[in-house]
């Protein structure tokens, strides 16, 4: 589709990387396009920062758009809109927003409306890969790709992109075991909790699952708190390895993997139960010599009938039912979501802070546009 460049209407400030140059966060300032006819500006009230932030921050991952060195970064937002273009209907300056990240290509799974199952790769995503993110005071986009927000969830709607990838993964689990006349999964594994196994124990939990969520550090954390204060089970790992846990659970239905630990992710694979799924939502680094128990795995997926699927980004139906979610939590568990952004920076502290370390302490830190 071709663009045709706009008149600026703005320059706004923004959180900007220098793609492979590790620790190069500085501000910026960027023009502000004028909305097309189908897009929005929004005005910036919050974004998140998570791993793959601090992946690109060390150099190792993102890309810049098409003749630009830097990448403006931030792809978890929360803002108001602020001006539409002619043809939008469905969106009015004021209403609150979030975005998808994702943008498609020409494959034929993209073409068909899942640009989070692109199968070429050859995507775009803001603030990560080819498209500037969402760190800036105001950002222009299709309004296809916004999600609306109710005020009730305005606290915690920061939350709703990296809660939308745990919808996602729950979703893939569900639309998989379909193939199960009696699926009905009572008992859960989350690996790790960061934010992601965080937001999956939230999830998993508020269908009334039993869910027991492991982490390498011992409790009292912020992360165990959280994981506890829901009704799940925090198992620290350097206490109870894994499988020393799954000896003593029933048949566990459902994982979800969001640790980046290689050999955690294929102990799960082993220790998944019967007729169970495996999500794999982390990318691994590392080595890849561990033995693997190969005979049990193959022997388990196979008497079994288990599946092992990895998921990535989220669609908009992902972002709606996280929208649905994130209300369900504030009924079940008043005030907690909230408790997990722990840290609010401003963009000029951001700047000089370098965000490129976890903060210690800290579950989720956003930076606070006001
Ligand atoms: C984002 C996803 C994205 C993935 C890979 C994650 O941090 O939440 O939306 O697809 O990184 O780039
Ligand atoms: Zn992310």
């Amino acid at each position: 589709m071709a663009r045709t460049a706009r008149a600026a209407i703005d320059e706004v400030s923004a959180l900007a990387v220098y793609p492979g140059n590790p620790h190069s966060v500085h501000l910026t300032s960027i023009p502000l396009a004028a909305p097309g006819p189908h897009e929005a500006v929004v005005k910036v009230r919050q974004v998140g920062i998570c791993g793959t932030d601090r992946e690109i921050i060390e150099g190792k991952f993102g890309t810049p758009p098409p003749g630009s060195q830097e990448l403006i970064l931030g792809h978890e937002v929360f803002g108001v809109v602020e001006a539409v273009g002619s043809e939008v209907g469905n969106l009015s300056p004021g209403d609150y927003v979030s975005a998808t990240v994702r943008r498609p290509d020409d494959c034929a799974f993209c073409q068909a409306g899942q640009p989070d199952m692109c199968q070429s790769l050859g995507y775009v995503e803001r603030g990560i890969i080819g498209l500037h993110g969402f760190m800036a005071e105001r950002i222009v986009d299709r309004v296809e790709n916004l999600v609306p927000v109710p005020a009730a969830i305005a606290s915690t709607a920061v939350l709703l992109e990296p809660l939308s990838v745990v919808e996602k993964a729950v979703r893939q689990a569900d639309l998989i075991q379909r193939r199960m006349a009696a699926w009905q999964p009572k008992t859960a594994v989350v690996l790790g909790a960061g934010p992601i196994g965080i937001l999956g124990t939230f999830l998993l939990r508020s269908r009334g699952l039993e869910v027991y969520t492991l982490a390498r550090t011992p409790a009292p954390t912020p992360n165990a708190s959280l994981v506890t204060a829901c009704g799940a089970h925090y198992v620290s790992t350097t206490k109870t390895p894994f499988r020393e846990l799954a000896g003593s659970l029933p048949n566990i239905d459902i994982i979800i993997e969001a640790t980046g630990f290689g050999p955690l992710a294929f102990d799960a694979m082993d220790l998944l139960g019967n007729n169970g799924v495996l999500v794999w939502l982390s990318i691994i680094g590392g080595d890849d010599r561990s033995p693997l128990p190969y005979s049990s795995i193959l022997r388990g997926h196979v008497l079994g009938n288990k599946v092992t699927v990895g998921s990535v980004n989220s669609s908009k139906e992902d972002f709606t039912l996280g929208v649905a979610d994130l209300a369900k939590f504030e009924v079940l568990w008043p005030g907690l979501i909230e408790t997990m952004i722990t840290h609010r920076l401003e963009l000029e502290e951001a700047a000089e802070a370098g965000i490129g370390h976890v903060i210690p302490g800290s579950v989720k830190t956003v930076i606070d546009f006001g």
